[in-house]
């Protein structure tokens, strides 16, 4: 018999949701939600490290934030660039890889400036890996394999026939980084919104109910629990 129960999940991936009705209950403003979400990232970051998850994906704004009023847009922008030059220490003590997926072209220059410098300061590390899912839309990412494997047949480097599961997820954004294991999303809503469709195919779902600026070391601890309660068939019978 195989034993299919999991140990600890190797990536995990969160749609960190709920900032803006965080900050409504409190009466604050939305961009309360977003800074005190940020300090949520830090804690979850630190916390999958110290669980031994080697890949943490965090949708941090999707293709579809972009029709949100500019002063939030900006407002998340300057705290991203704020979380990056607040926590690069942090990423190098703990020996954290971090990488951005999406349409970084998309970004603000000193966010695309700071991910780049980061990214590079860090890139040699291999206990662990943070990637920020930016401007990042699943459709959007398949529509660009798409594009990129079309430009290869084209140019006759590639035979179509040959085009196969493989070949798609070798033309994602960051295609050595292996599929999430577990997808999280906060805040109660049951919607995967358009992150890592492709990748998520065989990942287990954990919604909490907690909203993201919430949601900290114990919440991580007890979606991990519950995974290794789950039993992956990946198709296989029981
Ligand atoms: C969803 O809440 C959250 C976002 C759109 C942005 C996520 C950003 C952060 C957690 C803060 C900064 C991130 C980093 C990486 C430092 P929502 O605004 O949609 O909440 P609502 O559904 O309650 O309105």
């Amino acid at each position: 018999m195989n034993d299919k129960a999991p140990g600890t999940p190797r990536h995990v991936a969160i749609i960190m949701d709920g900032n803006g009705r965080w900050a409504r209950e409190r009466g604050l403003p939305r961009i309360k939600g977003h800074e005190e979400g940020a300090n949520s990232v830090r804690a979850v970051v630190r916390a999958s490290k110290e669980l031994g998850i080697s890949y943490l994906t965090l949708y941090a704004f999707s293709v579809e934030n972009w029709v949100r009023p500019k002063a939030e847009i900006e407002g998340l922008m300057d705290l991203l660039v704020r979380y990056l030059r607040g926590n690069e220490k942090e990423l190098h003590e703990q020996k954290i890889r971090l990488r951005a997926m999406g349409r970084l072209e998309d970004l603000r220059e000193d966010v695309r400036n700071e991910l780049a410098r980061v990214s590079d300061a860090t890139a040699a590390y291999e206990s662990g890996t943070l990637v920020f899912a930016l401007s990042y839309g699943g459709r959007t990412e398949i529509a660009n394999a798409a594009k990129r494997i079309a430009r290869q047949a084209a140019a006759g480097t590639l035979d179509p026939e040959s085009v196969d599961e493989k070949t798609v997820a070798a033309n994602l954004y960051l295609p050595d980084v292996p599929d999430p294991d577990l997808l999280i999303r906060t805040s109660g809503e049951m919607r995967v919104s358009n992150f890592m469709l492709w990748q998520i195919s065989y990942a287990e779902l954990y919604v909490s109910p907690v909203m993201w600026p919430d949601f900290r070391e114990e919440n991580l601890k007890q979606a991990v629990a519950e995974y290794k309660r789950r039993r992956r068939r990946f198709g296989d019978i029981a």
